[in-house]
């Protein structure tokens, strides 16, 4: 396994009586994810996932991204939240970020219905101009504006460019029985997937939800797999000698010394998608009742040049979790004669040393400034290492969301915002809404 887990930097912030007192809290959240019996445990379906998936889907899944690959050169991803990111994580995690940019044998990819921009919108149809397209709409509620608009507008545009094949080159992932893209599924006859009842959005990616875009990235679904059964296997059993549960433990502990903010910091660009699916992952399954870490992300060393001030002399309210990308290159830095630019001292060395030691330095700097830090590393960028640190994530954020006392599986926030904007838009059944919220508006502009 390619995969560690280190407190050689939380020395000076935690210590073994911190751990201890936490112990019996931490073990009753452990529990209550392991045997399924905490708050929310109807949406514990990702807990078994790796070994307990639908095989006949996984292999249609496999046949739908084969003909995908065949038929076009771009595929529009449809989705948000949870319907979006975790896909866009794993493509970019294991291809890179420049992945639409690379040459292959794999159609370029556009996640769209993440946002409301109708200039996102317009660049996107401009890039499918006179290319072959396929759409994968995903919504397990199947009623989410954002992707719901997209889908209409860009459902429309291959109805115009292939008439009635159109719907052979649209695949639907929804609900199994409710919301509004199911019942479309059967009338255009879309090839369909399942989105699991007991899976909710930030704990798909390895549902069919993340499964037929990243299997349309050439990414090998039996190796992602693999790395999350191992993980299963590793974490599920025992309580002791249990990163996910030491994990959980550190993040907890130094939420209770004041520090409220969690900085999920890497040293590779690949990494700045996984870094967005674990925000929502922390975010939306913590951040209740007043309570939960606040999740952010940088990337480095891009980011030592914008944040690295606050990072090191800001408030102290920080603690970082560094996900160290070490990949053994040959990428050498050469000598050069003129040694006009000074650098003839990194002659010999790979880039990936130069990584190394900018990774080394920050976390020394970073704790010297009171800022801590949980090390992580991984050695690979494989699907296997992605299903591996997906299930790591999932797992902890479960133990980490019930140490905290809330329910890990439910968003009950996230409504808020959907309300107004339906109040706002006049959508049918919000006319109450609609006539308060005009009236608050009159108000406040007086
Ligand atoms: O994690 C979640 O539940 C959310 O982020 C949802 O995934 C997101 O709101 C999209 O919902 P849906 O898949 O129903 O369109």
């Amino acid at each position: 396994m390619a995969f560690s887990l280190s407190d050689k930097y939380l020395g000076k912030f935690i210590s073994t009586f911190d751990m201890a007192a936490v112990e019996n809290e931490l073990k009753t959240a452990f529990d209550l994810v392991k045997h399924k019996n905490g708050e929310g445990s109807d949406f514990l379906g990702w807990v078994n996932l790796p070994y307990d998936h639908n095989m006949e889907e996984y292999e249609r899944i496999k046949k739908a991204a084969k003909k995908i690959q065949d038929s076009c050169d771009v595929f529009l991803v449809i989705g948000i939240g949870g319907s979006y990111l975790g896909a866009r994580a794993a493509i970019e995690f294991v291809q890179g970020n420049l992945y639409n940019d690379k040459k292959k044998n794999t159609p370029d990819i556009y996640f769209v219905g993440n946002d409301i921009s109708s200039s996102h919108m317009r660049d996107v149809i401009s890039i499918c101009e006179g290319r072959d397209v396929c759409i994968n709409v995903i919504s397990k509620s199947g009623t989410t504006t954002e992707p719901g608009v997209a889908f209409r507008v860009l459902r429309s545009m291959l109805e115009k460019k292939y008439g009635n094949k159109a719907n052979e080159r649209i695949f639907v992932t929804t609900d199994a029985k409710k919301g509004a893209l199911r019942p479309q599924a059967e009338e255009y006859g879309y090839e369909s997937f399942v989105v699991p009842d007991d899976i909710g959005g930030r704990y798909s990616v390895l549902s069919a939800v993340g499964l037929l875009p990243i299997a349309v990235a050439g990414i090998d679904l039996d190796e992602m797999f693999k790395g999350a059964k191992d993980a299963e296997d590793e974490y599920t059993q025992s309580f002791y000698n249990n990163d996910c549960v030491k994990y959980a433990s550190y993040r907890n502990l130094l939420l209770r010394k004041g520090k409220c903010i969690e900085l999920l910091a890497s040293n590779d660009p690949s990494m700045t998608m996984f870094c967005e699916w674990w925000k929502q992952l922390f975010g939306e399954s913590e951040g209740k009742d007043g309570k939960g870490l606040y999740p952010a992300s940088v990337i480095y060393s891009t980011d030592l040049h914008s944040l690295g001030q606050y990072i090191q002399e800001g408030q102290r309210t920080l603690f970082e979790t560094v996900i160290n990308v070490n990949i053994e290159d040959n990428f050498v830095i050469e000598e050069d004669k003129t040694n006009a630019d000074g650098l003839n001292f990194l002659a010999g060395k790979t880039i990936n040393y130069v990584n190394q030691q900018a990774v080394l330095g920050t976390a020394l700097a970073h704790t010297d400034g009171n800022v801590p830090n949980i090390a992580m590393e991984i050695t690979s960028r494989s699907a296997y290492e992605f299903g591996h640190l997906v299930y790591f994530f999932e797992f902890a954020c479960a133990i980490s969301g019930y140490m905290l006392g809330i329910n890990p599986f439910n968003q009950p926030g996230v409504e808020a915002y959907k309300k107004n904007m339906f109040a706002l838009l006049g959508k049918p059944g919000y006319e109450q809404a609609t006539k308060e919220i005009y009236e608050r508006l009159e108000k406040l502009s007086k």
